[in-house]
């Protein structure tokens, strides 16, 4: 289907790795990252070609192919910027950049180069978003009245972290997570889905706190807690919750006239998606529980098994890419989706303690669905 190269082969790395496995034809061209030791590493365990500079990979990657930057975070903006600058369609790990200034300079350098510039994460493209999507544009539960969402980690800095090593060997960076902060890591997994289905975000009310200061590793830390209300467009009013601090709690809940519409995973592809019922039984209203689980009528994408947190297919993104190259047509995860998505994630994660309501200031369509959930 197309071809793929690789900047940056930590953690993350090796979960795209897995899942191109179950991707039809995608090969890769080339793997660069600075450190070289984790480069040698990774490239003998996958066995896929290495190459010794930025430069050089930018110069035989394919220009119909796709560029997946899986750096840390500090090093999107400077790591996208180039293959944009070198002619490559560019798939970016969240988020695009870490103010919003750099990810405006991104998207206009993208724009005025004709270049697809995405970011990660594309779980919107899997079976459980695509089916709630369907669930949602049937009406089955009725009109959408208000979403809860919550991406809710656990109490991360107690957990046994220094043992969460990668496949091809790669420490989970606790200290990088820390600085960057689950908001900037994770909001994307729900607003992904919201904006996916509803289209632009105009007003977040949101605050954000750093609630465990003396975190293992180097601050200055991120906050570690925020809490958003999320004013669409053309959607309803949404709450999202991101912390490495509240009980693991991943669930949505759309709360529509006639029910509920939830899904208790974000980062499984094959999670659940019910409808409860709304009634009356005698004097007394509830939800029915016994929700009924919604499945969409056709085959629907590989799937991946899970792999410590996720159960993802993280190459959706770049097929979903590959595919509109290929065919010439626009890509779902679009250049303006990708700008919203991260000025909403910036406005939440920078909200702090009196920022007020932030009316945004990009916009965004609704995204068609995967073939197979129309
Ligand atoms: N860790 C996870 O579970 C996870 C899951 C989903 C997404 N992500 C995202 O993936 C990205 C990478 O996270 P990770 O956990 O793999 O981090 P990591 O620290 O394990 O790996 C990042 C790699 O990028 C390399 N790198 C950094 N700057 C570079 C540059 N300028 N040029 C070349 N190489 C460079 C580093 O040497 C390192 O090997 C982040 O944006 C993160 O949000 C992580």
């Amino acid at each position: 289907m197309g071809v793929v190269s690789l900047i940056g082969c930590g953690f993350v790395a090796d979960l795209y790795m897995r899942s191109l496995q179950a991707m039809d034809g995608i090969t890769v061209a080339g793997v660069y990252d600075q450190n070289s030791t984790r480069l040698v590493q990774f490239c003998a365990h996958w066995n896929v070609p290495l190459v010794g500079s930025l430069e050089q990979l930018l110069d035989q990657h394919p220009r119909d192919g796709v560029l997946l930057n899986l750096t840390n975070p500090s090093s999107h903006f400077e790591v996208n910027s180039a293959c944009l600058a070198a002619g490559c369609h560019t798939y970016s790990e969240k988020p695009l950049a870490m103010n919003m200034d750099e990810a405006k300079a991104l998207y206009a350098q993208a724009n005025a180069a004709g270049l697809m510039l995405a970011s990660a994460p594309c779980s919107v493209l899997g079976e459980a978003a695509q089916t709630l999507g369907h669930a949602l544009r049937a009406g089955i539960a009725g009109a959408p009245r208000v979403i809860y969402a919550e991406l809710d980690d656990g109490f991360v800095p107690q957990a046994a972290y220094k043992k969460w090593i990668s496949e091809s060997g790669a420490p989970w960076p606790f200290g990088d997570e820390f600085r960057v902060g689950c908001t900037l890591e994770h909001a994307g997994y729900y607003l992904g889905w919201l904006i996916s289905w509803f289209g632009s975000v105009r007003t977040v009310v949101a605050a954000s706190a750093e609630t465990i200061p003396d975190k293992e590793g180097t601050g200055p830390y991120a906050p570690d807690v925020s809490v958003a209300t999320l004013f669409f467009d053309n959607g309803p009013m949404t709450r999202l919750t991101c912390s490495i601090v509240a009980p693991h709690d991943h669930q949505i809940r759309v709360v529509g006239d006639n029910g509920v519409l939830a899904c208790k995973a974000a980062w499984d592809n094959s999670a659940k998606v019910t409808f409860a019922k709304r009634m009356t039984l005698r004097r007394r209203l509830m939800e029915s529980p016994f929700p009924k689980t919604l499945k969409l009528s056709q085959p629907t994408h590989p799937k991946v098994k899970r792999w410590g947190a996720a159960a993802m297919n993280f190459m959706l993104g770049p097929a979903e890419m590959l595919d509109a190259i290929r065919t010439g047509r626009p890509s779902r995860l679009s250049n303006d989706f990708a700008l919203h998505m991260t000025e909403v994630t910036l406005a939440i994660q920078n909200a702090g303690e009196t920022s007020g309501a932030q009316a945004m200031t990009t916009r965004c369509t609704p995204m068609e669905p995967m073939p197979w959930a129309m």
